[in-house]
């Protein structure tokens, strides 16, 4: 039986496909219309998800929906009714961004049956089952992990009007337990935060969490008042420090904040430490609020499992202080948290919670997207003119150019699924300089001095490098582990300013190609790790061999390793 999900309109516009219970393809609409964040309808990703099973939209039993528009519309009204009369600034408020204003949103949601029908040319529109947002997060999260029951917690910015759900699942059910509704939002503290240090809300909080780590403790206890949080386990805002709950997104925070913390920074203006402290700040209470709420679930459920998804929990730092100040024994942090990984979880919602099946298929990996062939590979090189080897090596060969000081993009197999490349749509360099780091952003990427970059290691190695947290691998690069203290000159192009690293455990199975490669370089180096980063320049993750070359000969990589070929720069 197949399910289609879908999730548009609103965050990342994705569609997954299932089949009896089993995740077999997620794709992200922006790979495809190369648009970051897209939120249009995932018209060329659900087409490349038919094609890539072999089937036809006739053939989807069902389609499933991120998003329960008709619920929105309720909280709306319950919300405007609370904050009024503030509330009707709402009213004049403007979308940010590609956002849609609101009527159109909910209006193009509730109608994307007739949207489907219109792409499709069929007769008539199929039947959308609409899952409630966080029951789409959970189930993303709980359906697919090893455990039988655990506590599930789910944090973003909204979804309809909720913000963090705490939930139990047990066998193929999820009870809801504890919903928590906006204003009062850790994502939207994070996003009206990240507006506030000049970058843009919902798509540059990573620049924030990575800031966090040169910021010193000046503003935590000042912090305390615009987060509390209670005995119980539960946070609120202080609303007195926010506006976007009575003016909308365009005006995250009110007069009081800024007279308390000082201006906005001028977006790309120079920084001074304030901006630093301030998101360390954020980043404390943030984790502290994570602790808290994982701390009132675990005391509910008395489960030791815990499962965790919603955009909040791509935070890494959060995640590393639960598992550390939690008594849960195990977690599953989805990696597709944000809201691509709620289209293969509202499918799986309905297949389990609906129609009652039972489990069958634990989540095993990232890499749901589409994959080309050797011959597919080649076609595109020659028609970019390229100069290219095939190599019997691959994996040796490369490593050799990376040990040399290459910048080297690395694409290979099936696309990964979520914000993460995890070795199949990878830059890599040697991490042992930390001049590559300044090397790699000067030609490639061009992030700002205060963002990491990240190591992938070899499962089999990670403890001579890495304090894992609570004895957790971290498959998907969702955690971080401290550095040890003896390896941090030894890599120090993977080592942020607070001596962590957010580490990828590479395992042999999962990813042999990949395990090779740093296999080979360790060979070389005696080191088992190497800087891994998103093969992108200023763009979504490239998807296809084109998108690749291109990238490749815009930019100033040295070498491409594509399929069983080699590009090298003369
Ligand atoms: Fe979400």
């Amino acid at each position: 039986m197949y399910i289609l999900g879908i999730s548009s309109y609103a965050h990342e516009s994705t569609c997954s496909l299932i089949k009896d219970g089993e995740v077999r393809i997620v794709l992200e609409e922006e790979r495809f219309n190369r648009k970051k964040h897209t939120m249009e309808y995932p018209r060329y990703a659900i087409e490349k998800c038919l094609a890539m099973e072999g089937i036809t939209i006739e053939d989807v039993e069902e389609i499933t929906f991120f998003w329960k528009p008709q619920r929105e519309v309720t909280g709306n009204i319950k919300h405007v009714l609370k904050y009024f009369p503030a509330s009707l600034n709402l009213l004049k408020g403007r979308p940010q961004g590609n956002e849609l204003p609101f009527v159109k949103r909910v209006v193009s949601m509730q109608n994307v049956g007739q949207t489907i029908k219109r792409h499709f040319s069929l007769s008539q529109a199929p039947r959308v089952e609409f899952v409630e947002h966080h029951l789409a997060h959970a189930a993303s999260a709980f359906f697919v992990s090893p455990f039988e029951d655990a506590a599930i917690l789910t944090i973003d910015g909204r979804g309809e009007s909720t913000s963090t759900m705490m939930a139990v699942g047990r066998g193929n059910k999820i009870k809801k337990i504890k919903e928590i509704k906006v204003p009062h939002s850790l994502g939207h503290l994070y996003a009206g935060l990240t507006d506030y240090l000049g970058f843009m809300p919902f798509f540059d909080e990573w620049k924030v969490m990575g800031m966090s780590a040169y910021g010193k403790d000046a503003y935590v206890k000042d912090f305390e008042d615009v987060v509390k949080i209670d005995e119980s386990g539960e946070y609120r805002l202080n609303l007195k420090y926010f506006k976007f709950h009575t003016h909308g997104q365009s005006c995250w925070l009110s007069d009081a904040f800024m007279e308390k913390f000082g201006p906005k920074r001028v977006p790309n203006s120079d920084y001074d430490q304030r901006h630093f402290d301030i998101a360390f700040a954020l980043q404390a209470m943030v984790e502290r609020a994570g602790v808290a709420l994982a701390k009132k679930v675990y005391d509910i459920t008395g489960l030791p499992n815990l499962c965790m998804s919603g955009g909040v929990a791509l935070n890494c730092l959060m995640n590393k202080r639960i598992i550390e100040q939690t008594s849960f024994e195990n977690y599953f942090f989805q990696p597709i948290a944000n809201d691509a990984g709620t289209t293969f979880g509202s499918a799986l919602y309905y297949y389990h919670q609906v129609l009652d099946k039972p489990r069958q298929h634990p989540f095993k990996s990232v890499y749901l997207g589409n994959t080309f062939d050797n011959d597919e590979i080649e076609r595109v090189l020659k028609d970019k003119k390229v100069q290219y080897k095939k190599s019997d090596h691959i994996a040796k060969e490369t490593a050799r150019h990376i040990a040399d000081g290459k910048i080297v993009g690395w694409f290979q197999g099936r696309m990964e699924a979520g914000p993460r490349a995890l070795g199949n749509r990878s830059i890599t360099i040697d991490p042992r300089d930390a001049m590559m780091k300044e090397r790699l952003n000067e030609r490639v990427k061009r992030r700002e001095f205060y963002r990491p970059f990240a190591p992938s290691v070899l499962e089999e190695r990670v403890d001579d490098f890495f304090i894992r947290p609570k004895g957790n691998m971290s498959p998907y690069m969702i955690l971080i582990a401290d550095v040890r203290e003896d390896k941090k000159e030894i890599i120090p192009a993977v080592t942020h300013a607070d001596g962590t690293a957010r580490f990828h455990t590479v395992n042999k199975d999962v990813n042999p190609r990949y395990w090779e490669l740093i296999s080979e370089f360790e060979k070389i180096t005696g080191v088992p790790v190497l800087l891994n980063t998103s093969f992108n320049e200023n763009e979504p993750i490239v998807c296809t061999p084109e998108q690749a070359v291109d990238c490749f000969l815009r930019t100033e990589f040295d070498v491409l390793a594509i399929g069983d070929y080699l590009v090298v720069k003369g």
